[in-house]
């Protein structure tokens, strides 16, 4: 404990992790860190610079020569800066997720990122979503939550949301990612996905966005002895 508390959400793709954690860092008066957008950044670097993402040596060769950062801006969204120009869009296309997911399948590429992630939780109180949060990056975290969801919910959210984007792309193509994501997050021998043991578990295929807030919250007061009233 170094005075500042720390929430560990972590689960598959699409389970709702960051809407979820943005919404209960605002509630709490957290610092949301969303730690996908940091392999999505590496896997839009090996995009652009065409090299093979699953070939460790080139990713490990391009990765030192990169400047990662992560910003704030005034709304509070956390943006990613690649070499100092914002990506935070451009990371969520389709196509980066899978690169993303390729990319963080490396054993040396998680223990590089490892100390960019650990370092917010010694400055703040966080909030992370990711995929070993409460079992390699935050192992003493105050409280850790395993977010999930049925593949087929996960894969129809998915497919709204893409939709709302101006994206028509149909459900079979979105639950073949969703199901290509799943497997190699949870079968790769580096910090696959995998709930902690002393993670709280929380199913929303189905239940409502309002209704897993709700939840949540209950966890987050209960655990971290806040009272409701006391809230900002
Ligand atoms: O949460 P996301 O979909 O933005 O994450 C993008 C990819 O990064 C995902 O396929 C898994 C990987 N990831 C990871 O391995 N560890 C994390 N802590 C966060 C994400």
């Amino acid at each position: 404990m170094n005075g500042f508390y720390s929430i560990a959400i972590d689960g598959p793709s699409g389970a709702g992790k960051s809407t979820q954690a943005k919404r209960l860092a605002a509630a709490f008066n957290f610092i949301y860190v969303d730690t996908g957008a940091i392999y999505r950044t590496l896997g839009l670097a090996c995009y652009r610079a065409g090299i093979d993402r699953r070939d460790v040596n080139a990713v490990m060769t391009l990765l030192p020569t990169l400047d990662i950062g992560i910003e704030y801006n005034e709304a509070g969204e956390q943006c990613m800066l690649l070499n100092g120009e914002n990506v935070s869009r451009e990371i969520r296309l389709p196509e980066i997720s899978l690169c993303a997911s390729d990319v963080s399948a490396h054993q040396q590429v998680r223990s590089f990122l490892l100390e960019m992630q650990r370092k917010f939780a010694r400055m703040y109180n966080v909030i992370m979503d990711g995929r070993d949060i409460g079992t390699v990056v935050l192992p003493d975290a105050d409280l850790k939550i395993f977010l999930t969801a049925s593949a087929e919910a996960r894969a129809q959210r998915r497919m709204l949301e893409l939709k709302q984007k101006g994206s028509e792309v149909s459900f079979d193509e979105v639950l073949k990612d969703i199901n290509y994501r799943d497997d190699q997050d949870t079968h790769r021998a580096a910090a696959p996905l995998r709930k902690a043991e002393d993670a709280v578990e929380v199913d929303t295929s189905d239940i409502g966005f309002e209704e897993t807030f709700e939840r949540l919250c209950e966890i987050v007061i209960d655990k971290l002895s806040v009272r409701r009233e006391d809230l900002p």
